[in-house]
């Protein structure tokens, strides 16, 4: 979210979600309030040769359906643009997109390498990139935040989790932003497919490897695990390992350069994160929270089920606007006020309930890596000039941010006793 400024409440019944450029066009603090007050169950028409679906933007809303997988399914996709073609490829495979027992059984496998204290290393690694990339970017003074910065984190854990050689990691970036977010509408559809495609090749030839040769990395855990005997597909390994790139890289990156701009914007509150009146952990909060880089996630429903005035068809599309739930009146105190110091924060960012995300840990020690980092390495942020939207309806972000940082004075060095007189 930035603090663009109001313009005339929009008309929930003429609003496209489908079509990118709203979310360009419009404000969009406006946009759900609309929502949430006029349709918080709104039926969005077919648009394009799509199908229509349900828009649901109130927080109590989304978190019963995010809840509820007996009733609403992931299986024939989570996104709009899956859900609205029909189904996901990776449906039954790929953790975000199965349901039931399966997505239990694969669940529990990789949560074994997602404990904190089996991730202590690759937090210590994020907590010194982070730092040495701040200070870098302070030598240098004037930097596009997001490419100089930003870009440099996230992929390197993912790197570090699935043991990816370095000299691959800055291809994997590109690809996976080409496969999730447009910068343009010239973009095409197939070139995501494509990138989608190069980072699964990759992917299943590390998994090759590793099956021969396995190491503590999570490619290596999926590889030679078993579930009930039987050894994963080739499939579930590779879409499983793609899933953490594809939720790992981009939302996190969105949220750190997001949390930059609302630190530059908010001079009070920058002021108060340096003051040390609030804590790094209610300011990653509050960054997660007015970031929100997953604008949406969906569901199908497999049978009727009423909410609020309507009643969900089965078979009906169902859209979770968390970029609307974390901004609801009915939860948050003043929720259009960024606030570091918030309390409650209980944000949907990550999303809920049995899909919840699987690194919401490592997401959270990112945003705080970079904000104890930009509190003690930084004096003062300014925005040089305008931030480069992401095009799209699911991301949320910025792809270029050119800043200016200045350092704190380095801490002063003690005097040094005074030399004895000569006798
Ligand atoms: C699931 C958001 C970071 C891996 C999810 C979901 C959300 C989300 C909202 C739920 C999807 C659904 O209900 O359909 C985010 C945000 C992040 C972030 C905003 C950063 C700020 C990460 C990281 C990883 C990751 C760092 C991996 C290292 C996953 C996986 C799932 C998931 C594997 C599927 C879990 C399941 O279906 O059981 N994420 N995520 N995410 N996320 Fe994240």
């Amino acid at each position: 979210m930035t603090t663009e400024a109001l313009t005339a409440p929009p008309d929930p019944r003429t609003v496209d979600l489908t079509d990118p450029r709203t979310f360009h066009d419009v404000d969009p603090h406006a946009l759900w309030r609309a929502f949430r007050e006029q349709s918080p169950v709104h039926w969005h028409p077919p648009t394009g040769g799509t199908p229509g679906f349900w828009v649901v933007s109130r927080y109590e809303d989304a978190v019963a359906v995010y809840r509820d997988n007996k009733r609403f399914t992931s299986e024939k996709g989570n996104v709009l643009a899956t859900l609205l073609q029909g189904g996901d490829s990776a449906a039954g495979k790929m953790l975000a997109v199965t349901d039931g027992p399966r997505h239990r059984a694969i669940r529990n496998l990789m949560l074994k390498s997602f404990a904190p204290r089996v991730l202590q290393p690759v937090v210590d690694g994020v907590h010194r990139h982070t730092r040495d990339l701040v200070a870098r970017a302070l030598r240098a003074g004037d930097v596009d935040f997001a490419a100089d910065v930003a870009d440099h984190v996230p992929i390197h854990t993912m790197g570090d989790l699935m043991a990816i050689p370095e000299a691959d990691r800055p291809q994997l970036v590109e690809w996976n932003t080409r496969t999730l977010s447009r910068h343009d509408s010239d973009d095409s559809e197939l070139e995501s497919l494509l990138a989608r495609n190069e980072i699964l090749m990759y992917l299943g030839g590390l998994a090759a490897q590793r099956r021969e040769n396995p190491g503590d990395d999570v490619i290596s855990v999926l590889a030679t695990a078993t579930v009930d005997g039987a050894p994963l597909t080739e499939d579930e390994i590779v879409l499983n390992c793609y899933s953490l790139i594809l939720g790992g890289d981009e939302s996190t990156r969105m949220s750190l350069v997001g949390g930059l701009i609302a630190l530059a914007e908010n001079p009070e509150q920058w002021r108060r994160l340096k003051a040390g009146e609030v804590t790094v952990d209610s300011a990653t909060e509050e960054i997660l929270r007015w970031t929100t880089p997953a604008m949406h996630f969906g569901r199908r429903a497999l049978t009727d089920v009423p909410l609020r005035d309507q009643v969900i068809k089965a078979g009906d599309v169902v859209t979770l606007w968390n970029t609307s739930a974390n901004f609801d009146e009915a939860v948050f105190t003043d929720p259009h006020a960024f606030d570091v110091g918030r309390s409650p924060n209980k944000h949907v960012v990550f999303g809920h309930g049995p899909h919840f995300c699987l690194g919401a840990f490592l997401g959270r020690v990112h945003v705080s890596a970079m904000v104890e980092a930009l509190r003690d390495q930084v004096a003062t942020v300014a925005l040089r000039g305008p931030a480069q939207r992401l095009y799209s309806n699911f991301v949320h972000g910025y792809s270029g941010l050119p800043v200016a940082l200045t350092a704190e004075p380095a801490p002063k060095a003690p005097e040094a006793p005074e030399a004895p007189e000569e006798a």
